[in-house]
């Protein structure tokens, strides 16, 4: 039966062609690209929206043959695309794949690669976009940016519409030293238009819709200030642990892995103000404004703003769930958070005063990602009366993830002779609106990528006022060891200890104990 084009595809081919396009993958035996990246051009293929010149250079330090690496980005599309393999399609995808390998430093084998990417356009007659996709371990960043600069590969086509860019994958940096230093060598190399920092997290289909609901309904903006909101809530909780990742991990820890970047997104685009226009820079800036505009965080003893904690052993779904320092590869001695929970306030008129509640963890409860807005109560006298009403606030849950959804709580007159309430709910469900299977985040990005547009990726700016934030807090955590780490059972809410940032204002976290 063929398959239905989703609605998000209706539109794009008409307006937004792909130049010729050769995408070459730094960390092409890595687990993101055969988990994400390779099922998306798979899939953006089966969508017909991949130009009809298009190759794939897979490139690592290790040397396989281009039939070894096809053969195993054929079991990662088996595996990890959303569709199922169409012989056909995949064998054309297939064909324009191959495979170079060199160190990451050695300008020989970019070198090389350009030879290559160079015969490609000789053969075809005109000229390709070149993509370089870095998906390697951030220690390899800088060395790979050098490099494309040395070969001319970053150079190639300037000035035209079949000018090279660069896509990086996250951590950008490490703190706010390490990003401004990566970004000195990034922008060293490559115009900033030729640059796409990606999160994933702009990629998801419910974290683009959140402009459209603020500034596309005339309902919501107007109350979306500190004069209706009380509090803002943003969880991102993983029920998964660190798996295989745990040398990445305890390196990293949950504000640099989560916080820093996908959950900031999220504050961005709840918090900022409407832009002047939809192009990147008029988005990106506001996106900027507001970060910069929270209030720096207290690491004040007790009182401080934020809390930190791993997590010790638990359970999963029911079964017995390791501690954190008990998962391969973490050490015994780890101080690493697999959670961080903080509160600001925004200091700008529309947010003054209201707190911002984040928290991001491994192996919570269950897999949830939202943002709700919880309103202020009516100052009508009208149900006012203790005990009697039980008027409850109402709340605005985006759901990012899973369920994709809004829900709006209000109160509700329980049927009777008598005047009581109930707080109920009004959903909206993405898959019950659109159906499921929307596109991947990765496929969006990738995509725009190609196109040149940048609206969905981080601008240097922005990953730097980012970092400005947590530096501090991370220099605090480096210097304080494991004093202060708190612990929370494996598939709970987190700690205690979190409770605390919320008790001041009297608030809680929408799920807890
Ligand atoms: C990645 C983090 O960026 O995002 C992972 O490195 C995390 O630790 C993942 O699991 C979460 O992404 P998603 O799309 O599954 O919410």
């Amino acid at each position: 039966m063929e398959e239905k084009r989703h609605p998000f595809l209706e539109g794009l081919s008409k307006h937004r062609g792909v130049e010729p396009t050769v995408v070459v993958i730094f960390g092409a035996s890595g687990d993101l690209t055969a988990r994400k990246l390779i099922p998306a051009i798979y899939n953006l293929s089966v969508d017909n929206l991949l130009p009809n010149d298009f190759y794939l250079i897979g490139f690592g330090r290790k040397a396989i043959s281009d039939a070894a690496f096809q053969d195993a980005m054929d079991e990662a599309i088996k595996e990890h695309s959303r569709r199922p393999l169409k012989e056909d399609i995949w064998q054309r995808v297939r064909e324009c794949m191959s495979y170079n390998s060199s160190d990451y430093s050695e300008v020989d084998g970019f070198v090389t690669l350009a030879e290559k990417i160079d015969a490609m356009e000789a053969s075809l007659g005109r000229k390709l976009q070149r993509i370089f996709y870095i998906s390697t371990p951030p220690n390899v960043f800088g060395p790979i940016v050098d490099c494309l600069g040395k070969s001319g590969l970053a150079k190639a086509n300037l000035g035209t519409s079949t000018a090279s860019k660069v896509i990086i994958e996250k951590p950008f940096g490490r703190d706010l030293a390490s990003a401004q230093e990566l970004n000195k060598v990034i922008n060293g190399v490559f115009d900033e238009s030729q640059v796409f920092r990606i999160d994933h997290y702009l990629g998801k289909e419910t974290v683009q819709d959140l402009l459209v609901q603020r500034f596309a309904n005339a309902i919501f903006e107007p109350i979306w200030n500190q004069e209706y909101v009380e509090c803002v809530q943003i969880t991102v909780a993983e029920q998964l642990g660190v798996g295989s990742r745990g040398g990445y991990y305890d390196d990293s820890g949950a504000l640099r892995d989560m916080i820093q970047n996908h959950t900031m997104q999220l504050v961005a685009l709840t918090a900022m103000e409407p832009p002047a226009s939809l192009d990147p820079e008029s988005i990106r800036d506001e996106k900027v404004k507001v970060i910069k505009a929270i209030q720096p965080l207290s690491m004040e003893r007790d009182k401080g703003d934020v809390v930190r904690a791993q997590y010790s052993s638990g359970l999963d779904n029911g079964e017995a769930a390791k501690a954190y320092i008990d998962e391969a590869g973490i050490p015994q001695d780890s101080s690493t958070e697999t959670y961080a929970a903080l509160r600001f306030t925004i200091n700008n008129k529309r947010w003054k005063g209201v707190p911002f509640y984040i928290r991001s963890g491994k192996r919570m409860a269950r897999r949830t990602s939202e943002i709700a807005i919880r309103f202020k109560r009516p100052p009508g006298i009208l149900f006012s009366e203790e005990g009697r009403f039980n008027v409850s606030d109402n709340t605005m849950v985006i759901q990012i993830q899973p369920n994709e959804g809004v829900t709006l709580v209000m109160n509700s007159k329980i049927p009777g002779l008598e005047t009581r309430m109930q707080p109920v709910k009004m959903h909206f469900r993405y898959a019950t609106t659109f159906g499921s299977n929307t596109p991947e985040a990765y496929e969006r990005l990738i995509l725009d990528a190609m196109i040149g547009d940048g609206t969905l990726f981080i601008r240097g700016d922005e990953t730097e006022a980012s970092w400005e934030l947590f530096s501090p807090v991370l220099d605090h955590w480096a210097k304080s060891g494991s004093e202060g780490l708190e612990s929370y059972a494996a598939g709970s809410w987190g700690p205690k200890a979190s409770d605390a940032l919320l008790e001041e204002k009297d608030h809680e976290w929408r799920h807890s104990g």
